[in-house]
């Protein structure tokens, strides 16, 4: 693989395009300071798109991001939009990137920074040095399923109300399998766990999953720790014991609550980042689209108070799985932990003690300076 880095990058709507401003200068900091060159083309999403294009998405912009190493997002949406057709919403445009990329992983950490683990709903020596991987089927499941829909049941006149909502978990062993090895793969490059979650118990497509993730492991990841749980009992015990784990992998329904969850643990949603991932391009390297878990934030778009250090952190994220520069990755949240130990706030992460947050800008300063401190 060379050190030449194609990234298509997408600032969409509210505060996406201030938080983005701050990830530029941090991919400036490494270009400038690590040999490692970015071919960076810029495009709109969401809303911003809409205005321009009357499409959340355009089908030259679809076109990048398919060519691109790394595809990087802020966030789509906000209240201008909110009365559009269902058809040309600003997340359609997302949806759209994730569906035609085939994004089948995806990958939401919960990291506890030193710095901020008193801000963790849960005591200080649960979360303290928490580092787990939540690996989320995203392309399947019964958020996609056949049949689905809303119907009326006619024929049933015991039915109240006279309809009947439907949808379908479906999973074919191949879904399974693809996502499985994603996450036999993380493992290997961190503490080599995985726990796989499902309801075996109660769902079929659950013991097919369970079987599947099995089956990889025995034959492609026997060195890989393995484990299975309830998806429920993994809900507790990611309240109750949360270092347990490193990483979890899951179905799209549950990982989208598990992730929630976990998320939660380790403080402010501007802090957290996501990527996600799909079958390696030829030139080795997967699809990828690296985004914060955050939205638009529409109120407080354009006051500079927004936390860029979600954006900043899916950054370290391609670094990582995009550009196999774990080093880089590692050296950039360093950096961010060294600036929150420094006290370094933004609005989201005051505490009751109070203080003076930094701009969103000024944060961005902060943890370039602290790259450059070393
Ligand atoms: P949101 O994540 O935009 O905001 C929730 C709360 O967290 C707000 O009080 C916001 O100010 C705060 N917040 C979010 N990111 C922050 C940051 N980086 N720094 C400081 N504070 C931050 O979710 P909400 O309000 O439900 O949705 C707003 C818009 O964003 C909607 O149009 C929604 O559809 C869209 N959205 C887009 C997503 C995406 O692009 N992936 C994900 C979630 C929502
Ligand atoms: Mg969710």
């Amino acid at each position: 693989m060379s050190d030449r880095y194609s990234l298509l990058v997408l600032p969409g709507d509210g505060i996406g395009p201030e938080v983005m401003a701050e990830v530029t200068k941090v991919i400036d900091w490494f270009g400038t300071n690590r040999g490692m060159s970015f071919d960076i083309s810029h495009g709109l999403v969401g809303g911003s798109s809409y205005d321009a294009h009357g499409t959340p998405l355009t089908d030259e912009t679809m076109a990048r991001a398919q060519a691109v190493d790394a595809v990087l997002l802020g966030a789509v949406g906000g209240p201008a939009y909110d009365n559009l057709d269902f058809s040309v919403k600003p997340e359609r445009g997302l949806l759209r990137l994730r569906k035609e990329m085939d994004l089948y992983a995806n990958l939401r950490p919960a990291q506890c920074f030193d710095a901020l683990a008193d801000f963790s709903s849960l005591k200080r020596e649960v979360v303290a040095g928490l580092d787990i991987l939540i690996v989320r089927e995203l392309t399947s499941g019964v958020y996609f399923g056949e049949p689905r829909g809303i119907h009326s049941d006619d024929n049933n006149p015991d039915n109240e109300g006279g309809r009947v909502g439907i949808n379908t978990q479906r999973y074919t062993s191949g879904e399974i399998r693809r996502v499985a090895r994603s996450a036999f793969e993380l493992a290997r490059r961190r503490s080599n766990r995985v726990c796989s979650m499902e309801k075996a118990n109660v769902m079929e497509s659950g013991i097919l999953w369970r079987e599947e993730v099995q089956w990889v492991h025995d034959n492609e990841y026997p060195d890989v720790g393995l484990t299975h749980m309830y998806a429920d009992n993994g809900a507790m015990q990611l309240v109750r014991r949360p270092q347990q784990f490193d990483v979890i992998v899951t179905d799209n329904l549950f990982g989208d609550i598990l992730s929630d969850a976990a998320a939660m643990l380790t403080g402010s949603l501007g802090m957290l980042p996501s990527a996600s991932l799909g079958a390696p391009m030829a030139n080795g390297r997967p699809k990828a689209l690296y985004e914060p878990v955050h939205g638009s934030a529409p109120d407080i778009a354009g006051q500079g108070k927004a936390n860029p250090i979600a954006c900043i952190l899916s950054f370290a994220m391609a670094l990582r799985y995009s550009f196999d520069r774990g080093d880089a990755a590692v050296e950039l949240e360093r950096a961010v932990e060294r600036v929150l130990a420094d006290g370094v706030r933004t609005a989201d992460l005051m505490g009751p003690e109070g203080g003076t947050p930094v701009t969103t800008a000024q944060m961005g300063d902060r943890i370039v300076a602290a790259l450059s401190q070393g």
